[in-house]
C-alpha cells in the first residue's frame, strides 16, 4: 500500500518561515513523516513555494538540498494562484499581516486545508467569509498561535482550568522588539502598519484563550516618530487596553504594550513579560527571568542573543548525539499536520466528516475560535486608523446595541459600525 502524503504549499518564504516551517519540513522529511496509530505513517512533504520574486525560494533550496524533497517554485503576481493548481493537499500562509486574506481566501476557495500565521486576518468580515468558504469546501481553517503552546503559558492555563488561580482581575503583557526589526527585515511592508497587531495579538489571543469571557470594549493609543514620520499612519509603540466580562458578570482589564523600535543592544533580544491578578494570586512571567543569559565576547548580542528562548525554537545537540532544532514554534506546525492527517487518514471515507467536526472543534487554532481576537485587532486598527486622521482616543464597543463593532468618537455622538455582525452569537 503507498504510504499516505499531505503535500504541503507554502505561501510567503521570510523570517517565520525560516525559523519555524523549513525546520518542521525538514524533520518530516528525515524521518519519513509522522505516525500515529490513528492514522500510521503520513508522509508530510513541501511541494510547492509561491513567493513574489522567487528569489527566496530559489536561496531555499540551495540551502535545503537534500533536507527536503524536490519542490515547485512559482514567482510573480499569480504565483499562488499557480500553486494552488497543483496537487498541494494543505498551504500555509505567512505573508505580511496584512496579506494573509487574499491568499486565505484564493487556498480555501481552491479546496485546499489551510494554515494561516497570526493574525488570521484583519477584519470580521474576511474572518465571516474565510470561515463560509472552510465549510462550504470542508476544509480546516486554522491559525497558528504558537504562544499557546508555550509551557509556561500551558501551565498558567492548567491552573486556571483547575481553579487553582481563580477569577482574572486585570494584568499587563508586554513584548518589545529591536529596531533591527522595524527597520531591517521589515522596511518593505512596514508603512501603514504597527506593532500591535504583529505582537500584541499573541497576547489578545492568550487572554481570550486562558481566561475566556466576553470582550467588551477596546481602547488604544500609540507614539510615532521613529520608523516613519511623527505624523505619519507607521507606529513605533502601542498601547492597547481591553476589557472583558466573565459568566459571573465581574470585569478585567488587559494592557499590552508593544514596540518595535527597542535598541538593538537591549538585552532582552525579544523583551516579554506579563503579570495576571487574580482573587487569590498573581503570575509572573519575564522571558529574561525565566531563561538564560549568556555573554560572548564578540558575538553576544548581535550575532547571537544573550537571552535566547530555548523553548521557542532552538538548535541543540541532543544527549544522544544528533543535532536537532526543536521548540513550541515548530510543535505547533506539526501539531496541525497531525490534525489533518488524523482528518484525511484516521479512518474510513465515509466518517470524514465526524473527524473533520472534530478538529474544527479545537478552540487553541480553529478560525472560527478566532472571532474575538480578530474583534480586537480589527478595533485597534480602526483607532490607530482615527488617530492618524487626526481623531486620537476613540473605544470600540463590542456587541453594543448598534453593531457587533461601534466606533465611538470622543466629544461626538456619532456611532461608527465597523461590523454590523454580531461578535460572539450567543449574544
Ligand atoms: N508566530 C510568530 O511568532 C510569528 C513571528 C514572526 C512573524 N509571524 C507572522 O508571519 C507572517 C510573516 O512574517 P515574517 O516575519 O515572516 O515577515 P517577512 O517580512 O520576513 O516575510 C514575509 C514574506 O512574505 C512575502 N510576501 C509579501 N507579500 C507577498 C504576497 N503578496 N504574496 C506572496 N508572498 C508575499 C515576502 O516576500 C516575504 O518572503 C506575518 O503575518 C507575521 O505576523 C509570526
Amino acid at each position: 500500500m503507498m504510504t499516505p502524503t499531505l503535500r504541503a504549499g507554502m505561501v510567503g518564504v521570510g523570517m517565520i518561515f525560516d525559523e519555524t516551517y523549513r525546520p518542521f519540513f525538514e524533520q518530516a522529511h528525515a524521518e519519513g513523516g509522522l505516525y500515529d496509530r490513528r492514522f500510521g505513517l503520513c508522509r508530510v512533504e513541501l511541494a510547492g513555494i509561491a513567493s513574489r520574486t522567487g528569489a527566496r525560494a530559489d536561496a531555499f533550496r540551495k540551502a535545503s538540498a537534500g533536507k527536503v524533497a524536490e519542490f515547485a517554485s512559482y514567482a510573480g503576481a499569480d504565483a499562488t494562484a499557480q500553486l494552488l493548481k497543483s496537487n498541494v493537499d494543505f498551504v500555509c500562509v505567512a505573508t505580511p499581516d496584512n496579506r494573509h486574506f487574499e491568499a486565505a481566501k484564493a487556498v480555501l476557495a481552491a479546496g485546499k486545508h489551510l494554515l494561516i500565521e497570526k493574525p488570521s486576518v484583519l477584519s470580521l468580515d474576511e474572518l465571516d467569509e474565510l470561515e463560509r468558504l472552510a465549510r462550504e469546501r470542508g476544509v480546516l481553517a486554522k491559525v497558528v498561535y504558537h504562544k499557546l503552546l508555550d509551557p509556561d503559558h500551558k501551565k498558567l492555563r492548567t491552573l486556571v482550568v483547575d481553579n487553582e488561580l481563580q477569577h482574572v482581575n486585570n494584568g499587563y503583557c508586554t513584548l518589545l522588539e529591536p529596531k533591527s526589526i522595524s527597520g531591517g527585515q521589515f522596511a518593505e511592508w512596514i508603512v501603514g502598519r504597527n506593532p500591535g497587531t504583529y505582537v500584541a495579538v499573541h497576547y489578545i489571543k492568550l487572554i481570550d484563550f486562558t481566561f475566556g469571557g466576553r470582550l467588551k470594549s477596546v481602547s488604544c493609543t500609540g507614539q510615532r516618530g521613529i520608523v516613519g514620520p511623527a505624523d505619519g499612519p507607521t507606529w513605533d509603540s502601542t498601547q492597547l487596553r481591553m476589557i472583558y466580562e466573565y459568566a459571573d458578570g465581574r470585569e478585567a482589564a488587559f494592557d499590552i504594550h508593544t514596540s518595535w523600535v527597542t535598541p538593538d543592544n537591549f538585552p532582552g533580544y525579544v523583551e516579554q513579560e506579563v503579570q495576571f491578578r487574580f482573587d487569590n494570586g498573581v503570575w509572573n512571567g519575564h522571558s529574561r527571568k525565566r531563561g538564560i543569559e549568556c555573554t560572548i565576547e564578540g558575538s553576544t548580542p548581535f550575532k547571537r542573543k544573550t537571552t535566547m528562548n530555548n523553548h521557542y525554537n532552538g538548535t541543540f545537540v541532543e544527549p544522544w548525539g544528533a543535532r536537532s532544532q526543536r521548540g513550541y514554534g515548530i510543535e505547533v506546525i506539526e501539531r496541525f499536520a497531525r490534525e489533518l492527517a488524523f482528518v484525511e487518514h484516521g479512518g474510513s471515507a465515509s466518517d470524514r466528516t465526524s473527524r473533520l467536526e472534530q478538529v474544527r472543534k479545537l478552540s487553541y487554532n480553529d478560525l472560527a475560535a478566532d472571532r474575538q481576537t480578530v474583534a480586537a485587532v480589527q478595533a485597534m486598527e480602526a483607532i490607530l486608523g482615527r488617530h492618524v486622521a487626526g481623531m486620537p482616543n476613540c473605544v470600540v464597543e463590542i456587541d453594543h446595541k448598534a453593531g457587533g463593532l461601534v466606533l465611538l468618537k470622543p466629544g461626538s455622538n456619532e456611532q461608527e459600525v465597523l461590523y454590523s455582525g454580531r461578535v460572539n452569537a450567543a449574544r
